[in-house]
């Protein structure tokens, strides 16, 4: 048994990994790497080093020719993806909707929904065709309680995750199973940067709201890491159309 999970449980899987050079999705590489898995992962830069085993292309998910330029260099790499996990996401903070620019409104779309459709729709063919596949799609756990700075943000996670429920449906019968995870505050780079951001707003709207996480600490990118790893295992071979919020108990959902 390794990190408490089902041991090398991924021996033969090839696993895609988008935003993996830094937070959570570096912390889901080493996961799926110890779980035995060939894994590649892409972000803008690797200024951050990427986990040790894992292959990395630079690339850039926003737009239609960077998830072709991805989706090719999985095949190249790995000749197929057998696990796909949508990590890459954020967007900055403004004093209220009226203040997003338009450009960061189709920005947060593009990096935080759109992304991921055109990737599945690139990679999906191929998991029919096996009729076998995984897919994690990372939303938020701050979605059904969105804030003033962040409506671009979370508009575009709750378009992730109906998509991520219909496209659960469409693909079930081809053995595919398609999953949500929705994080509350987890100590990464990203997370860290965008909330001091946020802090320096006038009145910093929504953020004297947020309540204590009640399990007493921030998240850990691992505490999300091990939540897809059981999504992509055969421990969770009866859940699809799912999302799990891990978040310490700080956005309860009826
Ligand atoms: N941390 C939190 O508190 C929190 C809470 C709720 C939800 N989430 C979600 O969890 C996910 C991971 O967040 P995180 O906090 O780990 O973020 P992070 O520390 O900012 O890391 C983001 C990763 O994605 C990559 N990335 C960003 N834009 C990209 C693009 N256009 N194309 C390719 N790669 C890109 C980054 O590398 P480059 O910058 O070099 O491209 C980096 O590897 C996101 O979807 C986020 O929305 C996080």
């Amino acid at each position: 048994m390794e990190n408490g999970s089902g041991a090398r449980e991924l021996v033969g899987k090839r696993a895609l990994v988008t935003g993996g050079s830094r937070g959570i999705g570096a912390a889901i590489v080493r996961r799926l790497l110890d779980a035995g898995a060939d894994v590649l992962t892409t972000a803008r830069s690797a200024t951050s080093p990427v986990p040790d085993g894992a292959a990395f292309v630079e690339g850039d998910v926003r737009t239609r020719a960077g998830a072709e330029a991805l989706a090719a260099a999985a095949q190249e790499t790995l000749g197929g993806v057998d696990i796909l996990v949508h990590n890459a996401g954020g967007a900055r903070p403004h004093q209220g909707s009226a203040a997003i620019p338009d450009e960061e409104w189709q920005d947060a779309l593009d990096l935080n929904y759109l992304a991921s459709v055109r990737l599945d729709s690139l990679l999906t063919p191929g998991m029919r065709e096996r009729r076998s596949g995984k897919i994690v799609h990372v939303s938020s756990a701050a979605v059904p309680t969105s804030v003033a700075p962040f409506l671009h943000y979370t508009a575009a996670k709750a378009a992730l995750e109906n998509y991520s429920r219909g496209l659960a449906l469409e693909l079930a019968p081809f053995g595919i199973r398609v999953n949500t995870v929705s994080p509350g505050r987890v100590a990464t780079p990203g997370g860290e940067a965008t909330r001091e951001q946020w802090a320096s707003l006038d009145a910093a709207p929504g953020q004297s709201d947020a309540p204590a996480v009640p399990l007493g600490r921030d998240g850990r990118p691992d505490d999300l890491a091990h939540a897809v790893l059981f999504l992509v295992s055969d421990r969770a071979s009866w859940l699809t159309g799912s999302n799990l919020v891990v978040d310490g108990g700080e956005f309860p959902r009826g």
